[in-house]
Parts: C-alpha cells; sequence; structure tokens
C-alpha cells in the first residue's frame, strides 16, 4: 500500500504524518495524533460526533481521507472553542440549534447541550 508524507496544522501546532491513501482523518486524529475527542458514532456518516474543523469549516472528519488534509488547519475539539461563539458572543437558541444541527444526540434531546453552549457564551464574555 502506497504512502503519502503529510503535514497539516493540528490545533495550532504543525504535525507530520506517514499516511496510507485510504487512511480517513478521524483515524489519524484518534489513532496516530491520540486526540480522542473526535468520535467514532456510526458507520453512515449521519451522527456528526467526529467533526472537526478543516480550514474552519465543520466537516465529518469520517468522510474526509487524511490526505487530503495535506497543507491545512484542523481544529478538534480539544483545540476549539464553539466555532459558533467565535462569531457570535450572545447567540439565541435559534443560533444554538442551527450550528449543532449536524450532530446527532442520543441520550436525552438538546436541551442540555443549548444550554451548555449558553453558559459557555456567557463565560466567554466575562474574559
Ligand atoms: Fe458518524 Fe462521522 S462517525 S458522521
Amino acid at each position: 500500500m502506497a504512502t503519502h508524507k503529510i503535514t497539516l496544522t493540528v490545533n495550532g501546532a504543525a504535525r507530520d504524518a506517514q499516511v496510507e491513501s485510504r487512511l480517513l482523518l478521524v483515524h489519524l486524529l484518534r489513532e496516530s495524533f491520540r486526540l480522542t475527542g473526535t468520535h467514532i458514532g456510526c458507520d453512515t456518516t449521519h451522527c456528526g460526533a467526529c467533526t472537526v474543523l478543516l480550514d474552519g469549516q465543520p466537516v465529518k472528519s469520517c468522510t474526509v481521507l487524511a490526505v487530503q488534509a495535506d497543507g491545512r488547519e484542523v481544529e478538534t475539539v480539544e483545540g476549539l472553542e464553539h466555532a459558533l461563539l467565535a462569531r457570535t458572543k450572545e447567540p439565541t437558541e435559534q443560533d444554538i440549534r442551527e450550528a449543532i444541527s449536524g450532530n446527532l444526540c442520543r441520550c436525552t434531546g438538546y436541551v442540555n447541550i443549548v444550554q451548555a453552549i449558553q453558559y459557555a457564551a456567557a463565560k466567554m464574555r466575562e474574559r
């Protein structure tokens, strides 16, 4: 199997890796870089548990090859303070629900998640 040397920026730090052509970005992050906050929650590309920011845009890292991240910037949950809060200091509940719409919650719904984001927004405004 052919391998490729790639260089990418992950959470602000330059990282190199030698990867197989078929390696998914989610596996590179979790297994090579030990960034296990990026989860694999399905095998149908629906859950969004693997979402990272690629050049600032949310992508499902289970649908991106590691070689496609070569030369690009990746932010994982370990490195980000919600992309929504970077652009909106006081998001409405609707803003929050739209921002998380690509992520499926399997527990009790979205009420606690929305409240957690509102709490984070308030804490960030205190800085
Ligand atoms: Fe479910 Fe990527 S692991 S969308």
